[in-house]
């Protein structure tokens, strides 16, 4: 984007709005069902009301509740309606966030500070959990200065519980398990994993970001998956994103503790402010009304029959989709069928060979108009997959048969476009080439010139000298793979 500045006069209203429109013109096609995450539509009557609903608060500040007591008594029935629906007992509380980071941010945190009240020699906590936690997670490490201790998953996701509980020590804060995670859908052994940590006294979190608002109807239509909610006695917070399966507007999140009193450990209050007393419950200062209020309409107008009519719908789709996927040969599905993801990768000979690039095939799918989600461990496509897609999955698997039928006659499809990016930034071993990589398309993106990275085409941001570097390591990782094949230490292959 130029720079440019803001117009003398102010200008038209109905031109502005034109505009607006017209830079929607490019937008993944989320109404049509062509995205399989981003965005959880339920359609346009549904989305009327939100978006009413947030108009109708979007000048509210939920900072001071004293100021505006219908939006706070708003936010009290989202949190208390959240905690019904995921079992909670009476003495439960939270607040709301602006969304599944925000959340697990606090409860990171939040678990710090009590960890550090009540055991004063914990000087550089940790958590523990299974590496397909969700990024923020890293953040909240990152920014909270809290370690994470991960035990590896195989293929499938899976991890041993009894390792996990391994990796706890005397500075170790919280656990963390998901319900589901993102990466394969599989909702975490959550029991076994809360036995282990109430003997040890760590609180456990449950990142139910994702399915906090449809594992409980996915449940209810007899999908089988570990409980994982406050029935599980050691289950002590649990984070749940309205805007997902909530299908409210973007910026909305509970977070629940089983306990009223571990609540004070979230908030921030600050008693020497010139201005005045400071008191929040988040991390943001001002917090916006609209959210609050669009999440309270949500939960209102789709009523329990409406999330389940959409879980069941969205749960016939993600069924098809994977008998679909089953039938190609050159895939395998990863992960376990407790949710509404399907994730899927090349299938593998007994040498580890992969049947088809399917970053290849990602990009195949992209031309189709299909907005695609690329994974890394192992080389994965991702489909969440809500009722806004039943109607296009035929459509969809018609084009995913044609595209690896394409990427399997032409191999060197493999080479160009985003599949050479991909497929190099999955392979190279050192992360921290990577990362670079990424931080100068992020500078590109959001510097003064506010550019798009190009990822088609020769190079794809890769520099001659990574390739190099590449391209001699890869013989090296090739043997290292052939071998751990052959002595069958690669964990969990995942074969379904
Ligand atoms: C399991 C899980 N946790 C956390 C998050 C983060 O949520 P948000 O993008 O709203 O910050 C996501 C997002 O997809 C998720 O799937």
């Amino acid at each position: 984007m130029p720079r440019s500045t803001i117009p003398k006069t102010g200008r038209a209203h109905d031109q502005i709005m034109a505009e607006l429109d017209a830079g929607m013109a490019d937008d993944a096609d989320f109404r049509g069902g062509r995205t399989f995450s981003l965005v959880y539509w339920a359609g346009d009557h549904h989305h009327k009301l939100v978006a009413a609903a947030h108009d109708r608060y979007v000048a509210h500040n939920a900072l001071n509740p004293m100021a505006f007591p219908g939006l706070k008594q708003m936010e009290n029935q989202v949190v208390a309606m959240s905690a019904s629906l995921l079992n909670a007992p009476a003495q439960a509380a939270g607040t709301m966030s602006s969304g599944g980071t925000e959340s697990i941010l606090l409860a990171v945190k939040t678990w710090r500070d009590r960890a550090r009240k009540r055991r004063p020699w914990v000087r550089r906590p940790n958590l523990v959990g299974p590496a397909t936690i969700h990024p923020a997670f890293a953040k909240a490490g990152h920014l909270f200065d809290v370690a994470l201790h991960l035990v590896p998953t195989d293929t499938d996701g899976i991890f041993d519980p009894d390792r996990l509980a391994a990796r706890v020590d005397r500075n170790t804060v919280m656990a963390v398990c998901s319900a589901p995670q993102y990466v394969h859908g599989v909702v975490d052994p959550i029991p076994q994993v809360a036995d282990r940590m109430v003997a040890r006294g760590v609180p456990l979190h449950v990142d139910a970001c994702f399915g906090g608002f449809i594992q409980p109807w996915l449940e209810r239509l007899g999908v089988e998956m570990p409980v994982w909610d406050f029935r599980v006695p050691g289950v002590m917070s649990i984070s749940a994103d309205l805007h997902k399966f909530g299908y409210t507007a973007k910026g909305a999140s509970v977070l629940l503790y089983r306990d009223v009193s571990t609540l004070r450990h979230q908030f921030f209050v600050s008693t020497d402010w010139a201005g005045g007393l400071y008191a929040s419950p988040g991390l943001a200062g001002t917090r916006p009304g609209g959210p609050i209020a669009a999440a309270w309409a949500s939960l209102q107008g789709m009523g329990q029959d409406g999330y389940l009519d959409r879980a069941r719908v969205a749960l016939d789709a993600v069924n098809r989709l994977r008998a679909g996927i089953r039938q190609i040969p050159e895939l395998r599905l990863l992960g376990r069928p407790h949710s509404v993801i399907a994730t899927w990768a090349a299938a593998e000979d007994g040498q580890g060979r992969r049947a088809v690039d399917i970053y290849a095939v990602a990009d195949l799918l992209h031309a189709k108009g299909w907005s695609v989600d690329r994974q890394q461990r192992p080389p994965s496509m991702h489909n969440t997959v809500t009722a806004a897609n039943a109607p296009v999955i035929d459509a969809y698997l018609d084009d995913l048969r044609a595209s690896v039928a394409a990427v399997r006659a032409d191999p060197s499809l493999s080479r160009s476009g985003e599949a050479a990016v991909y497929g190099t930034m999955a392979r190279v071993p050192l992360r921290g080439l990577v990362k670079r990589n990424v931080l100068d398309m992020m500078e590109k993106m959001y510097g003064p010139q506010g550019e798009m990275p190009d990822l088609s085409g020769d190079g794809g941001g890769i520099a001659p000298w990574q390739q190099r570097l590449l391209d001699a390591t890869e013989p090296l990782l090739d043997a290292t793979r052939r071998l751990r094949t052959r002595l069958g230490t690669r964990i969990g292959r995942g074969v379904r």
